[in-house]
């Protein structure tokens, strides 16, 4: 905590040494009334949920991270946060270890081809009345891939740096680069952010399959929006959609 440089993210912060998920645990602190940049750390998570009710294998040497956000911006704008997250996720990696790490849409982090972090956005309560947002945070950083059960590609910190990172280090650049993105956001900078995100963003301009409701669409993976829906060019035709619908491959 000596370590942040950050105004509001981080300055209230709770760590376990174990937790069923970071991600539920502050959902009881919003329910307290928990304050905006409210963060919750564990060392390691028993069930930590992934996007579209996955499983997110979380064990010691991980940086499993979730953080309460009351931020001035529409539910439209809020719901940028995810990209604002993967952009300060990706740029911190860069920071800190120099590792060119990229962005795959909507928002796992990938570096060396392989899933290194993923991000999982919920909205809490009503929109209207409270304006909360949770977002959760996984970096697979100490340990090795190889104990992961996972069937995708995964890779972590030490698998391709070879020594052991300061997490302290890693949650403070990444709170202090993503409050940055959250200003921004609030200033009304979404350009800036998708300018951001496009510059890390992997496949653009590459074919990809796109697969929603079982039908397979293969295009030219254009970019995104302003709303981040993925802009698909199916020959001179574009068809956008959005994050929770969809998977995307290369191909
Ligand atoms: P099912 O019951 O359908 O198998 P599940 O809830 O067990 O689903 P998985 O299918 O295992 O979940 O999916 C979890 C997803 O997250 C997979 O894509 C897996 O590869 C990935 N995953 C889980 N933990 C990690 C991690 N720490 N790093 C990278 N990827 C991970
Ligand atoms: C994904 O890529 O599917 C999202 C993974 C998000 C994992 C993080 S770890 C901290 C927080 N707590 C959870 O249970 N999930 C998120």
């Amino acid at each position: 905590q000596q370590e942040l440089r950050t105004q509001a993210l981080g300055r209230q912060l709770f760590l376990f040494a174990e937790l069923s998920s970071t991600n539920d645990r502050i959902k009881d602190i919003v329910r307290q009334g928990g304050e905006h940049g409210t963060v919750v750390i564990a060392r390691r998570q028993t069930t930590g949920h992934g996007r579209m009710q996955r499983a997110w294998e979380s064990p010691e040497g991980g940086l499993w991270l979730s953080l309460l956000l009351k931020p001035r911006l529409s539910l439209g704008d809020a719901a940028k946060l995810t990209l604002s997250t993967g952009v300060a996720l990706a740029q911190t990696l860069q920071d800190l270890y120099g590792l060119s790490a990229g962005i795959k849409w909507p928002n796992d982090v990938v570096a060396q081809g392989r899933k290194i972090a993923g991000i999982l956005g919920e909205v809490a309560g009503e929109w209207n009345t409270v304006q909360t947002l949770i977002l959760g945070i996984g970096v697979n950083a100490n340990f090795s891939s190889r104990t992961l059960s996972s069937k995708l590609p995964a890779t972590t910190l030490r698998d391709i740096l070879g020594y052991e990172v300061n997490l302290n280090h890693l949650a403070a650049q990444l709170l202090f680069n993503l409050e940055k993105e959250v200003q921004s956001l609030e200033q009304g900078d979404v350009q800036g952010l998708i300018q951001r995100w496009t510059s890390f963003a992997v496949g653009i301009n590459q074919p990809v399959r796109v697969e929603r409701a079982g039908t397979v669409y293969a295009g030219i993976f254009k970019g995104i929006r302003e709303d981040g829906e993925l802009i698909l060019d199916l020959e001179g035709q574009e068809m956008t959609f959005s994050s929770g619908e969809v998977s995307l491959r290369a191909g």
